[in-house]
C-alpha cells in the first residue's frame, strides 16, 4: 500500500487524457484532491502506446503539490496492461502513489496488478508496496465480485464506481452515464451504490463515485452528488475545474458540522471520564458510543479538508 495517499482526500478525482499535453501541463494548476492521468477509455487506441511516456514525464516534470497522484492503466481484457504498468511504474519515480485498474471483474485481477507491481518495484528501485492500487467497479460481474475485490490485496486504496460502463454492462436504456433518470421512481444506482460502499468500507478503503457527464450542469451534478455524498462516500470525479470546485464543497463538512462534532467528542469525554456515564445529553439529543463514532468521521474528513475548529465565543 501507498501509505503516503491512503488517507489523503479524495473528494474531487480529476481525470486527464494522458494523450493530451495541453491537458497534462494544465493537471497541476487544477486544485483536486486526486488527479489520475488516464491511458484507458479517454485515450484513442492508436494513441495509447505513445501516451504512456507523455503521462510518465508529466508525473516527473510537472508541480504536483502533494495531492494523490495516479495513473488509470488499462484493463486486463485488452493487450496494453502489462505494458502500462512497466513502462509508466519503471519511468515515472517515486512521485506516483497509485495505479487504477478499470473494469475489475475479479479478485484474481487485482493480485495479478500486485504481483506483477511487486516486481516493477523491485526492477526500478522502489520501495516494495510503494504503489497503491484504485479498483473500478463497473460491470455486472464486478458488481457480484466486489466483497472479495476489495479483500484481495493491501495496496488497495480505494474502490471506485463506473457508472457509464456500468449501464452499459446492465444493458439500461440510456445513452448519457451518471445521471438522474427521471422515469425511475427513486435512485436507479441506490444498491449499487449502497454494496460498493459496504464492500469498500469492510476492507477500510475509501469509496469513490464516477463521472457525472454533463459536464456543464454544474447545479445538476451538486444535485446528484448529493446523493453519494449523504451516503459515505468520500468522493467523486471530476471532467473539468468548474466541477471540482463544486465537488470540494460538496464532500466537506461544513464549518458547523465540524465545530458540532468536536463539541460532542469533548462532551462524550467529560461524561465517560469524569462523569463515568455511557449516555449523556447533549443540548436535546442524547449521545453515547455511537454518536462519538460519527463525530469523529466528521473531524477527520474536516482535518483532511483542512479545517481548523472554530474558537468559542
Ligand atoms: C468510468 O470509468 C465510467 O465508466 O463511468
Ligand atoms: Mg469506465
Amino acid at each position: 500500500m501507498s501509505e503516503r495517499s491512503r488517507d489523503l482526500p479524495r473528494r474531487s478525482c480529476l481525470s486527464v487524457p494522458g494523450s493530451n499535453e495541453r491537458f497534462l501541463q494544465k493537471g497541476p494548476t487544477v486544485p483536486a484532491d486526486m488527479t489520475f492521468l488516464d491511458l484507458e477509455d479517454s485515450v484513442a487506441p492508436l494513441e495509447k502506446e505513445a501516451a504512456r511516456a507523455k503521462v510518465a514525464d508529466a508525473i516527473k516534470s510537472l508541480p504536483w503539490d502533494d495531492r494523490v497522484l495516479c495513473v488509470r492503466v488499462n484493463a486486463w481484457d485488452t493487450r496494453w496492461t502489462y505494458g502500462d504498468v512497466i513502462e509508466v511504474v519503471s519511468s515515472a519515480g517515486q512521485r506516483l502513489d497509485e495505479i487504477m485498474l478499470p473494469k475489475v471483474q475479479s479478485a484474481a485481477e487485482v493480485v495479478a496488478l500486485d504481483l506483477l507491481l511487486s516486481q516493477v518495484e523491485a526492477n526500478c528501485g522502489l520501495p516494495a508496496g510503494h504503489i497503491g492500487i484504485e479498483a473500478q467497479i463497473e460491470t455486472t460481474k464486478g458488481l457480484i465480485h466486489v466483497e472479495e475485490i476489495c479483500a484481495a490485496s493491501p495496496r488497495l486504496e480505494t474502490i471506485i464506481f463506473g457508472p457509464a460502463d456500468f449501464a452499459a454492462s446492465m444493458e439500461m436504456p440510456v445513452l448519457t452515464g451518471g445521471v438522474a433518470i427521471d422515469e425511475y421512481p427513486g435512485d436507479h444506482f441506490h444498491y449499487v451504490f449502497s454494496k460498493i460502499l459496504m464492500a469498500g468500507r469492510t476492507n477500510g478503503l475509501q469509496v469513490i463515485d464516477g463521472p457525472y457527464l454533463k459536464i456543464r450542469d454544474l447545479e445538476g451534478l451538486r444535485e446528484f452528488s448529493q446523493r453519494t455524498k449523504v451516503l459515505g462516500y468520500d468522493g467523486k470525479w471530476a471532467l473539468n475545474p468548474d466541477q471540482v470546485t463544486v465537488l470540494n464543497e460538496v464532500y466537506s463538512p461544513t464549518q458547523e458540522q465540524f465545530d458540532r462534532a468536536h463539541d460532542i467528542l469533548d462532551a462524550y469525554r467529560q461524561a465517560t471520564e469524569s462523569e463515568r456515564k455511557g449516555a449523556v445529553m447533549f443540548g436535546e439529543e442524547m449521545i453515547d458510543e455511537a454518536s462519538r463514532k460519527m463525530a469523529l468521521k466528521f473531524v477527520k474528513r474536516g482535518e483532511r479538508a483542512g479545517f481548523k475548529r472554530s474558537v468559542a465565543g
